[in-house]
This record gives structure tokens, C-alpha cells and sequence, in this order.
């Protein structure tokens, strides 16, 4: 396993569409693996595969590694089957986008179907965290980032302030 770092906005590979997943074999279950590392190390709850460059539809979530143990979950090709007009809204924060959070709402309930890391069809009816969580990484396969849910005032403050920080990583 290897820990990988981390893509961050406004990096345009972000904004790739990944492809979806033909084959879930070995070189699939490493990178879900380094998936899994690299989340862990940054302290992060979910992590989709083109975060680390590899814009394929893979994500990997971990709700309850607070609890001290790890028990990583992998969500292969996932496709949201039904989507509540309910909606829910969480505060929202991104490996990709350190340092910023706000507050996003999305449909509170869904049904969902993924291949899990042995290849096997896995329908889910999913609420709260896990049903944001999991909206949030779908967004990624898409290029899609939470902030792009954002008044577009608040986008902007929101890059301005990755930006600045990304300038003080390189010079510093
Ligand atoms: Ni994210």
C-alpha cells in the first residue's frame, strides 16, 4: 500500500469525469487500497479515486474510523436509483478543497447500487451522513466539488482563499 497525495483545487484534473470501472481485479483492489491510506492519513471520511489522479469510478468511505477502528468501505460504478426530493444539509468539508466548509443540501434519502471491491452488485438505502457522504463523493466522479453547490459569491471566496493558501505552500 502507498499513501498518494492528494489532487487540490483548482487543479483542472479535478474536473475529469471518470470512466467507469470494466474489471475489479487486483490492480483495482491496490488502488482501493492506497485510496483507503492516503484518506486515513489526511483525516478524511471519503475519498474518490480522481482526487489522487485516477479518474476512475471508485470511491472508498470510512464513516466511523473516529471510533478508532478502520473499516474501509469501496463503492465501485456507483449509481444513485432514487433520490428523495426531501432534502438534508450537512456542512461540508473536502480533502480537495482544505480549509473550507459550508453548508450544502442535497436529497436526504437515496437508494443506490455499486459493485463492492470483490465485483459484487450491492444495492444501499443510505440517509444522513452516509447518504450526503456518498452524494459527495458521486459529485467528484463527475468533476463536480462541493463548492460548485455554492452561491457563486461564496465559490468565489472560497477559491480566492485556496488559492492564497496554495501560493503560501509553494513560496513557503
Ligand atoms: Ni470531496
Amino acid at each position: 500500500m502507498a499513501i498518494r497525495s492528494i489532487l487540490t483545487a483548482p487543479d483542472p484534473r479535478l474536473k475529469a469525469v471518470s470512466t467507469p470501472v470494466d474489471a475489479v481485479d487486483d490492480g483495482l483492489r491496490r488502488l482501493i487500497d492506497d485510496m483507503a491510506e492516503s484518506m486515513y492519513e489526511a483525516d478524511g471520511i471519503g475519498l474518490a479515486a480522481v482526487q489522487i489522479g485516477e479518474p476512475k469510478r471508485v470511491i472508498v468511505m470510512d464513516l466511523d474510523q473516529k471510533s478508532g477502528q478502520k473499516n474501509p468501505r469501496a463503492f465501485i460504478n456507483p449509481k444513485i436509483l432514487w433520490a428523495s426530493e426531501e432534502l438534508a444539509t450537512f456542512e461540508e468539508g473536502c480533502l480537495s478543497v482544505p480549509e473550507i466548509w459550508d453548508e450544502v443540501a442535497r436529497p436526504a434519502r437515496i437508494k443506490a447500487e455499486y459493485l463492492d471491491r470483490e465485483g459484487i452488485t450491492q444495492l444501499l438505502e443510505a440517509d444522513g451522513l452516509l447518504a450526503t457522504c456518498l452524494q459527495h463523493e458521486m459529485d467528484h466522479l463527475q468533476g463536480v466539488l462541493f463548492i460548485d453547490h455554492l452561491s457563486k459569491l461564496k465559490r468565489s471566496i472560497a477559491l480566492r482563499k485556496l488559492q492564497k493558501a496554495k501560493r503560501l505552500r509553494e513560496t513557503g
